[in-house]
């Protein structure tokens, strides 16, 4: 997620700004840059990659300033390059802006400006414009009132930071469904996306609502609501040292990136739906960043699902949905594989290549090897301008924001809805569902977010059972349909973090040679939601449990009754929107599960031995 800081009121801010931004690194980035405020001229600078190339640009530049804004940006719209690294200025170089977030009518702000040319490709430029504009048409230029007039346009979710060179040592920012905190200590304004970039100045801060704007200046802050009235932020001590502020209070980035969850899932799922003109009586389904021509998906034959580890199991749920919607036959593959066989792939063959990195070596190779005979390539990527990205014919971004745990949590759950809209939108492209019936599957998707909160709230049952049975040396995940999925990435997050021996089987297949290992005591954690395979599971559950295993069972709130009589514990999950949604829901449990047994353990959960967040290599 991009990070924000301002400063105004010291006189080595610059130093400030870049030791800030160096607080903010663990969010995740792919440039930064910063603005160095004065009455004369804006001076902006700014580098894409890692902070050094920015320090480095700043070395033996002389650049010092009272007061100016810095930003460490997490692509969301264009390319992670220079130019479209923050901050964003007018062309007139007036008006400087930063920004966390989404603008989502960026485009329609921009067709109000039609004579100005824009320098990047962000939807974040426009605001700076948009500013300077009001600016232009002021008799008595106030860089507040002019951010509130264009404020009160904007759609979408941003924390934006604006300065000037009418008013130096003002900084005005807004806040809509993305953190800002703002804070006054000795004369020093601050603003910043999250404590631990101020943490070393003050620990008296507060936290801006939605609908808030601030007017920061070296004598203190006012906080209005977007017409302009007083309005009070939440202000609270910080109790945190840097590292757990970091964490935003969790003691690890997993904990942190499990409780995203409901807000990864609200992005992904976010403004998929255009207007079609009534033409068919609703809106349409759009993938826009896919750009691949709708009438060659029409044409597509069969589908290859590639990845690795945790999305591999996302791909799996994804054979599912786009088996179900769009009718078309799916084979899910493990990357390192594919490339060294023969498969039978051509211009007819769509591969779906899913990596939340967008640099592992061995789906990337996986998918090259596809594109070598022709077949299109959509990539599932959480890491916009990533190598996979680049190189895929199309691409749809999950929008988790950037992941530090190296167990997979918050991405996998984004995969998992990124394939269903694969599967809804090749369902549409190919005339098997009604735009109509898409936008009513969508709109139930939106409930996940808020069933993801109920979970949660159930930590504290998941914990004692992790304690129960933190020392069980070989636990034995199983699912049928989209249960499946779920149990091996069960298996996978606990044996990953806790180096506990973990399988998972297909339900089905136990009495073909698994539940021999089924003794007096062993673990079975049996994934049992509503959905037409349920009874299935109940048959198999009883046995495992007439062997002497202790089950726990994942249900869901109609079937939680029936699992009671045959499981020794039963995590309900509430209602899932559709059934090929329950595998976001029934993770959640897992997930906590796979942590809460690791700490127990003193294992090092965002950092587990022999593991790399992103496998570059062979
Ligand atoms: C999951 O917890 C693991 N970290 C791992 O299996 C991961 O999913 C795999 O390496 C693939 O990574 P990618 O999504 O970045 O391609």
């Amino acid at each position: 997620m991009c990070g924000i800081i301002g400063i105004t009121g010291r006189d080595d801010a610059v130093d400030g700004i870049v030791a800030g931004l160096q607080r903010l690194e663990y969010r995740g980035y792919d440039s930064a840059g910063l603005v160095a405020a004065g009455a004369n001229q804006l001076r902006v600078v700014k580098r894409a990659g890692k902070l050094d190339n920015l320090i480095g640009a700043l070395k033996g530049s002389g650049l010092s300033a009272r007061a100016g804004i810095g930003h460490t940006r997490w692509a969301t719209h264009g390319e992670p390059n220079d130019r479209n690294s923050h901050p964003h200025t007018d062309p007139t170089g007036r008006v400087a802006v930063v920004h966390n977030g989404i603008l989502e009518n960026y485009q329609q702000l921009r067709r109000q400006l039609p004579d100005q040319r824009f320098a990047s490709d962000t939807d974040t430029e426009v605001a700076a414009h948009l500013v300077a504009r009001e600016l232009d048409r002021m008799d008595d230029p106030d860089l507040f009132e002019a951010v509130r007039r264009v404020v009160a346009g904007l759609e979408g979710a941003y924390s934006l930071c604006f300065t000037a060179t009418d008013e130096p040592d003002t900084i005005v920012v807004a806040k809509n469904e993305a953190p800002l905190i703002v804070a006054h200590a000795d004369g020093v304004g601050y603003c910043a996306s999250d404590v631990a970039a101020l943490i070393a100045h003050t620990r008296d801060v507060a936290a801006l609502i939605d609908g808030q704007l601030a007017k920061i200046t070296p004598e203190g802050v006012e906080v209005t609501d977007v017409d302009g009235n007083a309005s009070e932020p939440h202000a609270y001590t910080v109790q945190w040292d840097v590292e757990a502020a970091e964490k935003q209070g969790y003691e690890h980035f997993m904990l942190k990136e499990i409780h995203e969850q409901p807000t990864a899932v609200r992005e992904t799922l976010r403004d998929r739906i255009t207007d079609d003109g009534g033409q068919q009586g609703g809106g349409r389904l759009h993938l826009d960043e896919l750009a691949i021509d709708e009438r060659d998906l029409a044409r597509i034959d069969k589908v290859f699902i590639l990845a690795c580890g945790t999305s591999l199991h996302a791909g799996m749920v994804g054979k599912l949905a786009i088996e179900h919607w769009a009718g078309i036959p799916v084979d899910v593959e493990v990357a390192s594989e594919f490339r060294y066989r023969d498969p039978i792939v051509d211009a007819h063959t769509l591969v779906i290549a899913i990596s939340q990195s967008g640099e592992t070596s061995d789906t990337i190779a996986a998918a090259s090897h596809a594109r070598d005979q022709r077949a299109p390539v959509i990539g599932l990527c959480n890491v916009v301008g990533s190598t996979l990205a680049r190189e895929a014919d199309g691409v749809l971004y999950t929008h988790a924001g950037p992941e530090v745990g190296v167990a997979a949590t918050k991405t996998f759950v984004t995969q998992i809805i990124g394939c269903l809209l694969l599967g809804l939108y090749l369902a549409q492209v190919r005339g098997r569902l009604y735009p109509s019936e898409c936008q009513d599957i969508l709109e139930r998707l939106q409930q996940i977010p808020g069933a993801i909160d109920e979970i949660l709230a159930q930590d504290g049952d998941i914990a004692e059972l992790a304690k129960r049975y933190a020392e069980t040396d070989y636990t034995m995940f199983i699912g049928r349909h989209a249960g499946l999925p779920i149990a091996y990435e069960g298996a996978l997050k606990l044996k990953e973090i806790s180096y506990l021996h973990a399988e998972a089987f297909p339900a089905g297949e136990m009495k073909h040679g698994p539940i021999a290992l089924i003794e007096e005591g062993s673990l079975v954690v049996a994934l049992a939601p509503e959905g037409h395979v349920f009874s299935k599971m109940v048959s198999n559950i009883q046995e495992v449990r007439a062997r002497g295993a202790d089950v726990i069972a994942i249900g869901s709130a109609g079937t939680t009754s029936d699992l009671k009589d045959h499981a020794d514990h039963v995590l309900t999950l509430p209602e899932a929107p559709h059934e090929l949604a329950t595998p976001v829901l029934a993770t959640i449990p897992l997930q906590l599960f796979a942590y809460h047994v690791a700490t127990i353990r003193g294992e090092d959960v965002d950092k587990p031995r022999n593991l790399a967040k992103t496998v570059t290599v062979e």
